[in-house]
């Protein structure tokens, strides 16, 4: 039998503390502890000011923290104390040695088992909620069972995946209500255990129950389909700007067949945070292990064609702008990878602005959710050099537009619509450009104001016309002074 009142998270990250405070709220008879051994991240948790954004989560937090919800750096006491284990410790792509830049990096998963290994009294449930290569919790259960062997005690530890399809800046209502729950195992008492907790709030046929192998292997498919319609569309961007065809109304037609549908059909500068990237190499590299090339070419190519779009933006950028940025100051708006979020994880935003910055531009950043120091630290982990002069965190978006040549829309943020271009107008050089990268401004009233807009996936018509106009009434004027 399992006792199933207390359940322990490992890993207070962007899924960790969401994902527990939903169970705590729906569960008041369970207690859950999270535990981390990142102590600053830990005393946020217990402050008030939390160290992620997700827009409902501090409510749910203040509701249950010291209650049933509880945040703590002592991962022995978590894990002696409780029958349920979730791990959702971080799984990024390895930097170095075999499968680099490719293979996820197990190491935290595997020092979870270790943990487990050391500190578990008695049996209990092991949950993968981190996305993990398939087989992973194969290797888990050799890393408890050999210790446990070693030891001579007689636990059982029962382990279960159950990947978390979350979606930041909506992760509390993706919580509240997801389009369906997923648990892999081979043991169905164990599953059980997990079923009947997501039923406290979660319809049981929302809740799917599978084996391990399908399970973990659903999470990475999952995140590959997505990025593959964001590399479809964007690709299909570039062709629309040749042509003369608009993306929107070729993503309105498209999506509105049922069998496509309308979501995730948004042409951008592309995609970024911690997951769909490494998920999607990590897809790759698998199939490379099982011998299967062409198959992983193909998914290869949705990482590539990503990275394509994020240059083929930032080049059209500095080619609108007479081919040169240099000493020029660019308004950025949005650092996040996407809005109602302060991650920055794998943004678009980094690699825009060091292109940018290598060509010599003075970039200005807007965004209302990232601070700089996590800005800086995105470009340290990926090798790239700052140099603070030209990188500049603006406190609001009219700051960074005053004497800039031009605007660059990088995240979705509500707030971008609502303001007074006419008045950042006035303040900037002219010609005044307007990139947009997430193609959610009003681009025709941009251009009555005075803009020179750059909209993804459409032709500039209306400049070329402006332009023609400009060039037919400087003609003119010498006959008419005559
Ligand atoms: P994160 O980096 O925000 O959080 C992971 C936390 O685990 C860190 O605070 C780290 O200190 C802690 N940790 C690592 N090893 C530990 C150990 N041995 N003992 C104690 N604490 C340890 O990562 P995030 O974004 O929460 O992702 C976690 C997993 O969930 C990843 O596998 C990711 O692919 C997956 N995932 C992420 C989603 C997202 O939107 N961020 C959505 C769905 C899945």
């Amino acid at each position: 039998g399992i006792r199933t009142n207390r359940i322990c998270c490992i890993g207070a990250g962007y899924v960790g503390g969401p994902t527990m405070a939903t169970i705590a709220l729906k569960c008041p008879h369970l207690q859950v502890d999270i535990v981390d051994m990142n102590e600053e991240r830990i005393s946020r948790w217990n402050s008030d000011d939390l160290p992620i954004y997700e827009p409902g989560l501090g409510e749910v937090v203040k509701a249950c923290r010291g209650k049933n919800l509880f945040f703590s750096t002592d991962v022995k006491k978590g894990v002696e104390e409780a029958d349920i284990i979730f791990a959702s410790v971080n799984t990024p792509t390895k930097t170095q040695g075999v499968g680099k830049g490719r293979a996820a990096d197990l190491r935290f998963i595997e020092s979870v088992g270790r943990t487990i290994a050391q500190f578990a009294n008695r049996s209990k449930i092991v949950i993968e909620k981190s996305t993990v290569p398939i087989k992973t919790a194969e290797a888990i259960a050799r890393v408890l069972s050999a210790n446990e062997a070693a030891s001579g005690s007689r636990k059982n530890f029962w382990i279960l995946s159950n990947p978390e399809f979350l979606a930041e800046g909506t992760a509390m209502a993706d919580l509240d209500q997801p389009d369906r729950v997923l648990i892999g195992g081979q043991d169905q008492d164990a599953i059980g255990v997990l079923v009947d907790i997501y039923a406290n709030w979660v319809p049981r046929e929302r809740i799917l129950c599978t084996n391990l192998w399908s399970s973990e292997l659903s999470k990475l498919v999952a995140n590959a389909f997505l990025a593959q319609r964001v590399s479809s569309i964007n690709s299909i961007s570039r062709l629309c700007e040749r042509t003369g065809a608009d993306v929107k109304e070729v993503s309105r037609a498209v999506g509105a067949d049922t069998r496509i549908g309308p979501k995730f059909l948004n042409a951008s500068v592309g995609f970024g945070g911690s997951c769909f990237q490494k998920d999607i190499l990590n897809l790759v590299y698998i199939c490379q292990q099982f011998g299967l090339e062409e198959e992983g070419a193909y998914w290869q190519q949705v990482v590539d064609m990503n990275d394509h779009q994020k240059v083929t933006f930032t080049s059209k950028i500095i080619q609108a702008l007479f081919n040169t940025v240099t000493k020029k100051k660019i308004a950025v708006f949005g650092f996040a990878f996407k809005k109602d979020t302060g991650d920055v994880r794998e943004t678009p935003a980094l690699l825009v602005c060091d292109m940018l910055m290598k060509d010599g531009a003075i970039v200005h950043v807007y965004d209302p959710k990232v601070a700089i120091e996590d800005a800086l630290q995105e470009f340290k982990y990926h090798d790239l050099e700052v140099n603070q002069s030209q990188f500049i965190f603006s406190t609001s978006a009219e700051e960074a537009c005053d004497g800039a040549h031009a605007i660059v829309v990088l995240t979705e943020w509500d707030e971008f619509k609502k303001y007074d271009y006419q008045k950042f107008y006035s303040k900037m050089m002219k010609p005044a450009f307007l990139f947009d990268g997430r193609n959610m401004l009003d681009h025709a009233g941009l251009e009555k104001i005075g803009f020179e807009v750059h909209a993804l996936g459409k032709a500039r018509v209306a400049t070329e016309h402006h332009h023609q106009d400009f060039v037919m009434r400087a003609g003119s004027k010498p006959l008419g002074t005559s």
